[in-house]
């Protein structure tokens, strides 16, 4: 944990933190969001149009799109605003893309005028929100179920070789038109490394990237150091191919031993991990901490700790040279070459100077591997404030990077 897009990991020591000092009012609190937010956003068992979309007055659809390698995800389409659209326009479509440990529904927390997928759809965008392998709406396969191994089978390089390129051609297929692309966090990553290789970009119109990550060498969490330091450890030694889910039992054991390390801090959980977000409501708050987090693989975990700690962005190095001969044909992992990222691919990235897991440092590499790129293709936003869940549920990310999304993508069409 405490790895990239620690969204998640940043809500669950939070919420162990909490449950463990102040079981009280955590427990009142949650009951007060309840009947603040009555039938708003809640668990999402029947489906998250249901839970969060069509209370709000909007149309939602649930789809269904199966990977290549089997997995059998949950996609959300909202098709058009509340007051619906222009009779026969089409209408662009924008995939929404989480990151680790969290699920689509992130997206929807913030209040309907606050939350991205809404804004969108209101500007006549037809928006698709996509739930990673792993997550609760996403636990099916062809023929694997999650208490097997091979279902845990996987890293971020598969959601590059197999998940986004099914998601970018169910959208594609279903509209017949090229798609904006937003990611936060890991879905950044997984989107930068498919650029870099040239896959999606066929069927992409711009991409809006949202704390990227893809160097992780300055994360600034000595909780998240010591977590990368794990899983590349024992920890991915031990458990191999499983799922790694923070809710459960082993999650919280996972916690107190990150915290017996010296020099981890953590008494101050939200923040040691994620970087200090300015602006986060606390209803909203509370229904992510009932919400998330979401299970993904020890083997992703795994990965995402490779990259903290070599400094490179590389696929996933399987720790022997014959296994990494046998996939790669050679010792050391190919690295994804983000120079190689089409120059004329219109992006817009927004990043903040208070964000933990997407330092300031690490953009401005990524940035670096960039400086080649279309001048004019190329858009940058820092927002000083800023950390990593603002991002998502900052109760002015409407204002201070959605409306600046939506000018974006609004330019290239
Ligand atoms: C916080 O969230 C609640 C519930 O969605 C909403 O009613 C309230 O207006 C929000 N507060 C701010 C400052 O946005
Ligand atoms: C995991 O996937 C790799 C292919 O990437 C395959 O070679 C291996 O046999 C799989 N292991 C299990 C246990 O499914
Ligand atoms: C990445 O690609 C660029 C341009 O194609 C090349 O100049 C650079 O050497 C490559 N970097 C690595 C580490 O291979």
């Amino acid at each position: 944990m405490g790895v990239p897009g620690l969204l998640g990991l940043a809500a669950w020591s939070f919420y162990v933190l909490v449950l463990a000092v102040q079981p009280h009012q955590a427990h009142s609190s949650i009951r007060g969001s309840f009947s603040l937010n009555k039938g708003a956003v809640a668990s999402p068992e029947n489906g998250l149009c249901a839970s969060s979309v069509t209370v709000h007055g909007y149309k939602c659809e649930e789809h269904e799109v199966t990977t290549k390698d089997g997995y059998i995800l949950s996609v959300q389409r909202i098709p058009e605003g509340r007051v619906g659209g222009t009779a026969g326009t089409k209408k662009q479509p924008v995939l929404i893309q989480h990151g680790v440990t969290v699920d689509g529904l992130t997206w929807l927390l913030n209040s309907p005028e606050q939350n991205l997928p809404l804004i969108l759809a209101n500007n006549e965008f037809d928006v698709w929100i996509s739930n990673t392998r792993g997550t609760r709406l996403s636990r099916r396969h062809v023929s694997l179920d999650p208490s097997q191994p091979a279902f845990w089978n996987w890293s971020w390089d598969e959601l590059v070789s197999f998940e986004l390129p099914a998601l970018f051609d169910y959208v594609y297929g279903q509209t017949g038109q090229k798609i904006d692309y937003v990611g936060h966090s890991l879905g950044t990553l997984t989107a930068l490394a498919s650029f870099s290789e040239g896959k999606l970009v066929n069927q992409l119109k711009s991409a809006a990237l949202l704390s990227p990550i893809a160097y992780l060498s300055h994360m600034k969490t000595v909780l998240g150091d010591v977590a990368a330091r794990s899983f590349v450890g024992e920890i991915g030694r031990l458990f191999g191919l499983a799922e790694f889910n923070p809710k459960a039992e082993a999650g919280g054991d996972f916690l107190k031993f990150l915290c017996d390390n010296p020099g981890v801090d953590c008494s101050d959980l939200l923040t040691a991990i994620a970087g200090k977000n300015c602006c986060l409501n606390s209803s909203t708050v509370d229904l992510f901490l009932m919400n998330e987090p979401q299970p993904t693989s020890i083997m992703n975990m795994v990965h995402l700790s490779q990259t903290v700690r070599d400094g490179v962005v590389a696929k996933y190095n399987y720790g022997r040279l014959d296994y990494n001969l046998m996939h790669y044909g050679e010792a050391v992992p190919p690295i994804y070459n983000l120079s190689n990222i089409p120059h004329d691919l219109p992006m817009f990235l927004s990043y903040g100077g208070q964000d933990a897991l997407s330092d300031v440092l690490d953009v401005e590499h990524l940035l670096d591997d960039l400086k080649s790129h279309d001048v004019d293709k190329l858009s940058v936003q820092f927002i000083k404030d800023y950390a990593h869940a603002d991002f998502i549920m900052g109760v002015n990310a409407k204002d201070v990077v959605y409306s600046k999304v939506v000018q974006f993508f609004k330019r290239q069409h």
